[in-house]
């Protein structure tokens, strides 16, 4: 097991009730990652990352506090301040790691609410510490909270942790925002906790999605499963509470982007990657983390048949795949990398040559400005999950277009289908209809990219992720009028 010191302010080791935070921000993950320096010493850097760029200034004007897991196995580690937030860390043990988050987290809810791409395991010790996760996360959030102030839950991780501190502390306001998608009734029944799930999320007073259809599903399994009345997005709770569900699309820091894709450094970077690739007509660009709902291993197949087919040659076109290690230890996972790892020496050892890989593949993660520099280097984005509860790195893509030029080939099946339009839309599961979008781009007008891209510049420009953050936080912290049991709002003293 993994424990690190932690840098801390204060000399008395602060306890969660000297916080008093007006707004508390609940996610699995604490937003920084630790650093060791050449000379051991250990210290925290922000984690990239358009959530806590969102929420940095609200937090740091509200007495904000985040409470998460650190990212290393560790049992204790204390309170302490980084950039004007109070971060609050949760330990979970070895085993707790194992049930909690590789397994009922990452092996059953994950896919269960990505469509089933992978089987989900049901095991019930993993909902045990599920359960015992979330109480702790509630139970730390419920001493941290100033009095009447608002909570904001995020993600699949944390779904009981709304009803578990509404338990605790009723004077909170409490918001969820579930970042994945959620699953229509048909397969979220399958889950053996289903009921508990559900009602673990009518804790909160507001439950946001990436999609409407998300938050409809969810309305038609508390009416089908729970019981409770509900009309629209309003779910009318027997107590007089109500319950709002309705989407709100994350975006990302679109100004930060533009700034770094605009930056000497970039550029010149971006130029090198070009230079390095052997200046090719079309560079193709792939950048996910490595997980099976991403589509990677189709995507890989159906640019192959391109250059198989004689649509380019390898020194006409090329494919950079990034695919950053995720969840390392779960059999699903394990088993993508190894098929992706043959794939992909098969296509370059049938179609490469010298110094001209097919696709150059790289299983690593990289710092933002890297990113950028993949972007404003390559030509057609190449983004096609099965699906995604919204899909960032293709709004990063078109921030970074500042040319106004690119192509962007997008899965019907990725959130960031429904505002980004004008993108070379493609079913993931449909090779050959892959296979004639990623053509299309290749061989399009330029004229025509100019268009797409501008729109959908346009789109990112006036949604970006401050606008999200506070569209949700007004609508919490607005009151609403309670309801009788007769369905009929009635006006609060
Ligand atoms: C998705 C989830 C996040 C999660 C991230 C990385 O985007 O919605 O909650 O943090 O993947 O996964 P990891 O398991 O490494 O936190």
């Amino acid at each position: 097991m993994h424990r690190v010191g932690v840098v801390t302010r204060s000399r008395r080791r602060r306890s969660p009730g000297d916080v008093r935070a007006e707004l508390v921000v609940l996610a699995n993950r604490l937003p920084v990652d630790r650093v060791v320096h050449a000379d051991g010493s250990e210290d925290w850097r922000r984690s990239p990352g358009g959530l806590v760029s969102a929420l940095a200034p609200v937090m740091a004007a509200n007495r904000g506090a985040w409470i998460g897991w650190p990212g290393d196995v560790m049992e204790e580690c204390e309170i302490f301040e980084h950039d004007g937030i109070t971060l609050v860390p949760i330990g979970i043990s070895q085993q707790e790691y194992e049930e909690y988050y590789e397994g009922f987290s990452n092996a059953t809810l994950w896919p269960l609410y990505h469509d089933l791409v992978a089987k989900p395991e049901f095991h019930r010790e993993w909902w045990d510490a599920y359960v015992a996760v979330n109480r702790r996360f509630a139970e730390t959030a419920a001493e941290v909270a100033a009095e009447g102030a608002t909570v904001w839950v995020q993600d699949y991780q944390l779904q009981l942790v709304p009803s578990l501190l509404r338990e605790l502390r009723s004077d909170l306001r409490i918001g969820f925002f579930l970042h994945i998608p959620f699953p229509p009734a048909e397969l979220f029944s399958q889950l053996p906790w289903r009921r508990e799930l559900l009602e673990g999320l009518l804790g909160a007073d507001l439950v946001g999605f990436q999609l409407s259809g998300a938050a409809q599903n969810f309305i038609r399994l508390v009416r089908q499963r729970v019981g409770h009345k509900t009309h629209r997005d309003t779910v009318y709770l027997p107590d007089g509470r109500t319950v709002v569900a309705k989407a709100f699309p994350i975006s990302i820091d679109t100004a930060q982007f533009e700034k770094l894709a605009a930056s000497p450094g970039v550029q010149a970077r971006a130029k090198q990657i070009r230079d390095d690739l052997g200046n090719p007509r079309r560079i193709f660009l792939g950048i996910d983390r490595l997980d099976y709902t991403k589509g990677i291993y189709a995507r890989m197949r159906a640019f192959s048949e391109l250059i198989h087919d004689g649509h380019f040659s390898v020194e006409e076109a090329t494919f950079v795949q990034v695919a950053s290690p995720s969840r390392e230890r779960v059999d699903q996972y394990r088993k993508l990398r190894d098929e992706t790892d043959r794939l992909v020496g098969h296509i370059n050892g049938d179609l490469g040559r010298i110094g001209r890989p097919a696709i150059s593949y790289l299983n690593a993660s990289f710092p933002q400005s890297e990113m950028a520099a993949l972007f404003v280097a390559c030509d057609i984005m190449v983004v096609t999950p099965f699906r995604d509860g919204m899909n960032l790195v293709a709004k990063e893509y078109v921030a970074c277009r500042l040319h106004e030029d690119g192509a962007l080939v997008l899965s019907e099946f990725a959130g960031a289908a429904e505002e980004l339009r004008q993108a070379f839309l493609v079913n993931p599961y449909d090779i050959n209809g892959m296979k004639a979008q990623m053509l299309a781009a290749y061989r399009a007008d330029p004229k025509d990219l100019g268009r797409r891209m501008r729109a959908m510049r346009r789109t990112v420009a006036e949604n970006d992720v401050a606008n999200w953050a506070n569209a949700f936080l007004t609508e919490l912290t607005t009151p609403r009028p309670a309801h009788d049991k007769h369905l009929r709002p009635v006006k609060r003293a």
